[in-house]
């Protein structure tokens, strides 16, 4: 495998930018060719059949890039087809699930009160169904589809807070919040939220993500096959898109400042 050839990490949009980011700051020297396919988002309301054509079209893609690696920086299109993926491909695919092992593990040993937010296709997914299974049997967990938290993204409406405050209301208004332990952030979407939600729940609620672990997970990946890229320079993130506007360029790259 060739160490200086590049990771590809794609998401239905712009979410899969926290999982690119949180890959570069663990592994500087990788070249990262991110794909957003926010032509086609969002995934989470969509077929499953329609979710895993979009991505065998973009694994395709990446790995005609030079890929030596596939992040698959989105819950909804991991839950719909990373086995398709694995199949398909021969490098490493490196998938996202909620992190609910972490939110569980929080507890020490005590039963946890949880809400899963996710999309509506994840959450139907049996992958999901295979998740809960291990775990909510000693712990209390909710689920809550938040798909207006997507397009907000999508629609470059992150410094409205009047908008994330209502969403927010929407989907979590209907909870007594003093009594849950943690809120997974079961889309990569939704951790661009972080801080709103850090602000709209009371500070015992902890805000649990999954994407520093996929990171971990993909670096002992590339390990274990020698294929980590030795440079000590900086590795080049390049942002594509299936959308070709300006808009969409401008608010990738802003998107992906925020988070460095
Ligand atoms: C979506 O496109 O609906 C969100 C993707 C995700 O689950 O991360």
């Amino acid at each position: 495998m060739d160490r200086e050839a590049p990771i590809g990490i794609f998401d239905s949009g712009l979410g899969g930018l926290t999982v690119a980011a949180a890959v570069h700051a663990l592994l500087p020297s990788e070249d990262i060719l991110f794909y957003g396919d926010s032509a086609h988002a969002p995934y989470g309301i969509k077929s499953p059949e329609a979710v895993r054509e979009r991505c065998f079209t973009i694994g395709d893609h990446l790995l005609d890039q030079g890929a030596k690696a596939i992040v698959i920086a989105c819950n909804t299109a991991t839950s719909v087809c990373v086995d398709d993926l694995r199949k398909r491909y021969k490098v490493p695919v490196v998938g996202m699930e909620p992190a609910l092992k972490l939110a569980c593990d929080r507890g020490g040993g005590r039963p946890q009160r949880i809400i899963v937010a996710a999309t509506p296709l994840t959450l139907k997914e049996d992958k999901f169904a295979r998740l809960m299974a291990r775990f909510q049997a000693d712990h209390t967990i909710m689920t809550q589809p938040c798909p207006d938290l997507v397009t907000i993204v999508e629609s470059g409406r992150l410094d409205d807070p009047d908008a994330i405050r209502q969403a927010l209301d929407r989907y979590f208004g209907g909870y007594d919040l003093t009594q849950v332990d943690s809120i997974v952030l079961g889309c990569t979407h939704f951790v661009f939220y972080r801080r709103n939600f850090e602000r709209y729940c009371p500070s015992s609620v902890a805000i649990v993500d999954g994407n520093e672990g996929t990171a971990r997970h993909l670096r002992d990946l590339l390990e274990e096959r020698g294929a980590l890229n030795q440079a000590t320079s900086r590795g080049r993130v390049a942002i594509g898109n299936s959308d070709p506007s300006p808009r969409l360029e401008s608010l990738s790259r802003q998107l992906f400042k925020r988070l460095s």
